[in-house]
């Protein structure tokens, strides 16, 4: 099937660009419409009443307004939060992104892992689900981050991102009882693949990271079998708030293929 339909690729901020990253190596042509909440970043410290009301509903006039061939959520939390009431309203296929709890599970040598998220998504009772199914012989530690998510954002912008300010995050999984078996880290908020090499030189002994990135990825293009794109590959970055502090993020935007900026 031929088409001009875009990828909808959606999260608070920076993060989706993790997913991104891993769409474009699978479906290079797709053109991609990627949006970046900002006027409601951070997804992380708000209510699941405050999600539940403005993503299903801001997502609703992203896809009238672009027709997407397909809508990936490339956010933990507000997936975590309102996948299936998103899915309810809208007439096209959406995929979400939930914490890699079982490719944890299946990798985990000490049967002790963490997972890091935002602090709304760790308390979801969809991670208690996943580690039912999935891990429930594994001490599974969770740590909530939204220094994380502002760190991420500041890297991304250029901005100073000092070491230890990293190693102050990880040791909120470290030091909780059992901490010291730990082998294996979710990076369970799309923020954080983007400041994994920062962690990784904090990490105090190596630890095996997960993301559910390429898993997503491999579903996209599975769901995009058949579908060939007409034109040029292009790239779209729509913000919802109009801000000054866009324009620094404009080189990084570039390099995951984004070369135009709007606001909705
Ligand atoms: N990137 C998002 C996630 O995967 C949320 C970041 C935020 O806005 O707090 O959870």
């Amino acid at each position: 099937m031929k088409t001009r339909k875009p990828l909808l690729v959606f999260d608070s901020g920076v993060g989706g660009l993790s997913v991104l990253r891993e769409i474009r190596r699978l479906l290079p042509a797709a053109p991609v419409v990627y949006c970046a909440d900002n006027g409601g970043f951070p997804y992380g410290t708000k209510t699941e009443a405050e999600l539940g009301a403005r993503v299903p509903a801001l997502l609703g006039r992203l896809v009238e307004r672009f027709d997407p061939q397909l809508v990936v959520i490339a956010c933990n939390t507000a997936s975590t939060i309102s996948l299936a009431q998103v899915r309810a309203v809208l007439n096209v296929q959406v995929v979400g992104t939930v914490p890699a709890v079982k490719p944890a599970a299946l990798i985990s040598r000490t049967r002790v892992f963490g997972v890091l998220g935002t602090p709304a998504t760790v308390r979801q009772a969809y991670v208690d689900n996943l580690v039912r199914e999935f891990a429930s012989d594994c001490l599974v530690l969770r740590h909530g981050s939204a220094e994380l998510v502002a760190m991420a954002e500041r890297k991304l912008r250029g901005l100073p991102t000092p070491l230890p300010e990293f190693r102050a995050v990880l040791d909120g999984l470290l030091s909780q009882p059992g901490g010291e078996r730990l082998d294996t880290i979710v990076l369970a908020c799309t923020h954080f693949p983007l400041v994994k090499e920062e962690l990784m030189a904090v990490a105090p002994r190596p630890f095996q990271w997960v993301d559910s990135g390429e898993g997503i990825a491999r579903r996209v293009a599975y769901l995009c079998q058949g579908v060939e794109w007409e034109g040029p590959p292009s790239g779209l970055a729509v913000f919802t708030r109009a801000d000054e502090d866009v324009h620094f993020l404009t080189t990084a935007l570039r390099s995951f293929g984004l070369d135009r900026i709007v606001t909705l």
